[in-house]
């Protein structure tokens, strides 16, 4: 069943209301999204299915041909999909003709590979900017409108701003109109096979170079109320609201009104938005350290809410031709981004969540473009409201994936620009070879308090994990292969794990903790160790029964070593060295 965003979210279940299609979609298996427990799944013929992908550079599937030592380097990797974009211009090349060369030949070639595709429309915008529009749409500028930044110049400090306007039926209906014949196209060839999963609708939205268009249509909206709809979704979900647009609308003393009067002033005019935010101070405005704070949130917000309108007629006339889950991804605020529009203002980014969900209830997931090192923080702030964690584009960080998946019950994991020029991580390809083996076991606990995942850098002091009915301590080993014997009762000591003098950076250890019955637990990834006391009533002391190492195959254990003595601390202390998956069975002793 195609479960809504805006479903989960209020938990209004009587409110879905099943057609007949759609039912039919979910017995054939058509890629849907599920919720169990507090996640929300990817399933895919009739299975959870974890993303573990790539995504590849703006224009590598443009040409087929250049694909070909693109997809054996994927497969060596595991990856098991990749993100492609498709070119609008390319697809459209004149108005009303489609060119479905490139995405049969991308679907073909991916069959061929055992690999699913995830696609990225690249429609209206990219990056912000309108760069992938048709010629036809980019030469007619009547028809077609652009922003106006700076109290109506087109023309900012860095050059033009070739970023299409939301405010334009035709610009959003030419756009729609594209979209719904790709994704016919897609039911069309491959409604019954499933390699394609989901569909990012556009990338990155939002105004760059000033907080919000300043074009005539955009004055007269922002002059006027805020719309109706927007405000019966505030007043409803007053109490549950993402805490910094409460906060907003809180200090504007919960009004109704014109978006300046229920969120505060916008930017004024005669501030320039310069491209990074730590480059050239701005007067008084300058927030060294202070880039998470909002600034003219009523230019973001009004932004969002317009973006959102668009982007949702063009999900759902997609939807109506061919209903797979659809994102949004955010480009987002960080230290030298820090203001609207030195970020695509308008994005999907967290402190505009609820916009966007009561503006585009036909998009499923609002995805975070994550290159910021503050990775978990992140991930927590887009599951909020019941948000489905989806991370489009990221760095090959292995620790990130098995957090993403592990703790965060995240449908992707996606680094950008994998088809580049540099190998992919031997690290990564190892974790996602974990993650493709436990994908069965993830998705049977994602969801519920039977399942998280840590990590560990070098220095950190043992962290402590409460999970079923005992509690793990985690202590750092990096990339130690070889753990010294010690003798009964003594520790390891830390001085083993000190730097080493090798050019490698030391491990970022982490680890996917799962327990699997009241005394026996799986862990996957490594760089640490594992010690176990126990939470439940009982006998204190705590023994290793079984430590297995192995693999998944084909969903079922096969143990590959059994340990104990030297390989467990004789017994005592669990070693979970780096890409490695072990099973592991608990016992008390008085
Ligand atoms: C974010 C964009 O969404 C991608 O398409 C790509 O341009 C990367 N940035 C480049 O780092």
């Amino acid at each position: 069943m195609q479960i809504s965003r805006k479903f989960f979210l209020t938990g209004m279940i009587s409110a879905v209301i099943l057609s007949a299609s759609a039912l039919a979609q979910m017995d054939s298996g058509t890629p849907h999204l599920q919720r169990q427990g507090s996640a929300t799944q990817l399933i895919v013929d009739g299975k959870p299915f974890l993303i573990v992908a790539g995504e590849l550079s703006n224009n590598a599937a443009t040409s087929i041909e250049s694909m070909e030592p693109i997809w054996p380097k994927l497969v060596a990797a595991n990856l098991n999909t990749a993100l492609v974009g498709v070119s609008w211009a390319q697809f459209e090349p004149q108005e009303g003709r489609f060119n479905y060369a490139q995405v049969d030949g991308v679907i073909s070639k991916a069959r061929e590979n055992h690999l699913h595709i995830v696609f990225i429309w690249f429609g209206c915008w990219k990056n912000g900017t309108s760069s992938y529009a048709p010629y036809w749409v980019k030469r007619d500028y009547t028809r077609f409108p652009r922003i106006q930044i700076d109290d109506g110049k087109t023309v900012s400090i860095s050059g033009p701003v070739e970023l299409l306007s939301t405010f334009s039926e035709a610009t959003r209906d030419a756009d729609a109109k594209a979209f719904a014949a790709l994704m016919h196209h897609i039911k069309e060839v491959d409604g019954a096979q499933h390699t394609v999963l989901m569909m990012q609708v556009e990338n990155e939205v939002g105004v760059l170079r000033d907080s919000r268009d300043r074009s005539p249509a955009a004055n007269r909206a922002f002059a006027g109320p805020v719309p109706p709809e927007l405000m019966k979704y505030l007043e409803a979900h007053k109490d549950a609201l993402i805490p910094e647009l409460r906060e907003v609308w809180a200090a504007n003393g919960f009004k109704s009104g014109t978006w300046e009067q229920v969120f505060g002033a916008g930017k004024p005019t005669s501030i320039q938005m310069p491209i990074q935010t730590n480059a050239a101070a701005i007067g008084a405005l300058r927030h060294e350290g202070d880039w998470l704070k909002l600034n003219w949130p009523s230019d973001e917000f009004f932004m969002a809410w317009n973006y959102a309108r668009f982007l949702d007629k063009v999900a759902a006339a997609g939807k109506a031709e061919y209903n797979i889950p659809m994102y949004v991804n955010g480009w987002l605020q960080q230290p030298n981004h820090a203001w609207p529009g030195s970020y695509p203002s308008g994005g999907p980014l967290p402190q505009v969540h609820d916009i966007w969900r009561a503006g585009a209830p036909s998009i499923d997931i609002l995805a975070p473009d994550l290159y910021v090192p503050q990775f978990d923080d992140l991930c927590a702030r887009f599951s909020r409201g019941g948000n489905p964690l989806f991370i489009p584009e990221t760095g090959t960080s292995s620790a990130n994936a098995l957090m993403a998946f592990g703790k965060y019950n995240s449908i992707a994991f996606s680094p950008f620009g994998i088809d580049g020029n540099r190998p992919i991580p031997a690290e990564l390809a190892a974790t996602y070879s974990i993650l493709n083996q436990l994908t069965p076991m993830i998705t049977a606990h994602q969801g519920m308090d039977s399942i998280t995942a840590a990590r560990l850098s070098q220095g950190d002091a043992p962290k402590q994990v409460k999970l079923g009915n005992y509690t793990l301590t985690l202590t750092y080993t990096g990339r130690a292969t070889h753990i010294p014997p010690q003798p009964i009762g003594e520790r390891i000591p830390s001085s083993f794990f000190a730097p080493t003098a090798t050019a490698e950076p030391p491990l970022e250890a982490a680890a996917i903790l799962i327990a699997t019955g009241p005394d026996e637990y799986y862990f996957a990834g490594g760089g640490m160790t594992i010690d176990f006391a126990a939470n439940t009533p009982g006998p204190k002391n705590v023994g290793l029964g079984d430590v297995q190492e192995g693999k998944f195959v084909d969903g079922n254990w096969v143990v590959t070593r059994q340990l104990a003595g030297d390989d467990d601390a004789q017994g005592e202390i669990l070693i979970l060295r780096p890409n490695t998956i072990l099973r592991v069975t608990l016992y008390r002793f008085p």
